[in-house]
């Protein structure tokens, strides 16, 4: 690291302190802690994850980094601080959050996620740290510096969409989870992971945003020769929503303990808003899951995957081996 990135990392631990203080003894801090509690979050798991609090305030902690000697144009840089437009002031980035610091895989601090505690207003609802010279949104993942030594052990990851996910699944017991800042899983992202496991489970939201994710995220994964599972949430509800409908023992043996193989999750993303009485629809869904079914490599799962089709369209089980010999051979 360079001296710049070493003072940048510096105010990161020193704002990490500061927010930790307002948000736990701070009369200031007490609506951060309330919203905290209602989430469900202890004393423990605050301390435990390094949460903190930004006052609804302009200048609060712009004046405190320069009272301590911080260079604010650095501190601009490192995403803490703004520069105003019109002047050569400064203001600070995160006002009124609840601040989620963001470590890199060696456990440093180099960035935080700032939540809202009301989503009244127009304020996004998260608000990360920009890129900087210390903070790579495309190359972090949230909780992999814990999570590490027990993906090595379990030999298998969870990816989740949120990293408030990540946080839920560690009360059922799930510590092999990490996320995405936000951002699309990139290459950078899954060679981390490969390095680490070969077995993937990908749980994102139920939601359709969360499908769309999960299936760019599983077909990038399945192309870079991982394993890969996808867990499947009810329709609208994301992990956390999960764990406090439906508890902890739940989550741990029906969702995360029952994934989708890859097959079968890209069958059941093509039969997503299709009706069956449509012969379009019919031809469609047929067509893009013989695609797939033609990738699984265990002859078994294809004749199995063919039944369910056969069953779901009605189409004779000669027809579909027809076409997946089709397929089959537009791959070779
Ligand atoms: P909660 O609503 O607090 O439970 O968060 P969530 O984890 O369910 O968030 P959501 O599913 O909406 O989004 C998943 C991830 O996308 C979050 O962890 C953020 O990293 C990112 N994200 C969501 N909303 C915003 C936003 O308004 N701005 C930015 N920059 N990122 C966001
Ligand atoms: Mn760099
Ligand atoms: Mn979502
Ligand atoms: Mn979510
Ligand atoms: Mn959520």
């Amino acid at each position: 690291v360079s001296p710049e990135q070493q003072r940048m990392i510096e105010a990161h631990q020193f704002c990490l302190r500061y927010f930790q203080h307002l948000l736990l003894n701070t009369e200031d801090g007490e609506e951060g802690l309330q919203y905290l509690e209602g989430r469900g979050f202890t004393r423990e798991m605050i301390e435990a994850y390094g949460i903190g609090f930004a006052l609804p305030s302009w200048d609060a902690l712009t004046t405190l980094l320069s009272r301590k000697g911080y260079d604010l144009a650095e501190m601009a840089q490192a995403g803490l601080v703004i520069q105003k437009e019109d002047s050569n002031g400064y203001f600070d980035r995160f006002r009124r959050r609840v601040m989620f610091p963001i470590r890199n895989e060696a456990g440093t601090v180099i960035g935080f996620s700032g939540r809202v505690i009301d989503t009244e207003g127009e304020n996004a609802k998260y608000m990360n740290s920009p890129e900087s010279p210390i903070f790579h949104k495309g190359k972090i993942l949230y909780n992999l510096d814990q999570a590490r030594p027990i993906i090595r052990k379990e030999r298998k990851v969870v990816l989740f969409e949120g990293f408030m996910d990540v946080l839920s699944a560690k009360t059922a017991n799930v510590h092999n989870g990490v996320a995405s800042m936000g951002t699309a899983l990139t290459l950078e992202h899954v060679q981390k992971l490969k390095r680490l496991s070969n077995d993937i489970i990908v749980c994102y939201d139920g939601d359709n945003a969360g499908w769309e994710a999960a299936k760019r995220a599983a077909d990038l994964l399945h192309a870079e020769k991982l394993s890969v599972e996808i867990a499947v949430l009810p329709r609208g509800l994301d992990p956390d929503d999960y764990i406090k409908q439906y508890g902890t023992e739940a989550f741990r043996d029906k969702i995360i303990g029952e994934p989708l193989d890859f097959t079968s999750f890209m069958m059941s993303y093509s039969k997503r808003n299709k009706n069956f009485q449509y012969a379009t629809d019919v031809e469609q869904y047929v067509e893009e899951a013989l695609q797939y079914v033609a990738l699984d490599s265990s002859a078994v799962k294809r004749e199995l995957h063919l039944k369910q089709l056969q069953q779901e369209t009605g189409i004779t089980q000669e027809t579909l081996t027809t076409q997946l010999r089709h397929k089959e051979a537009q791959r070779r």
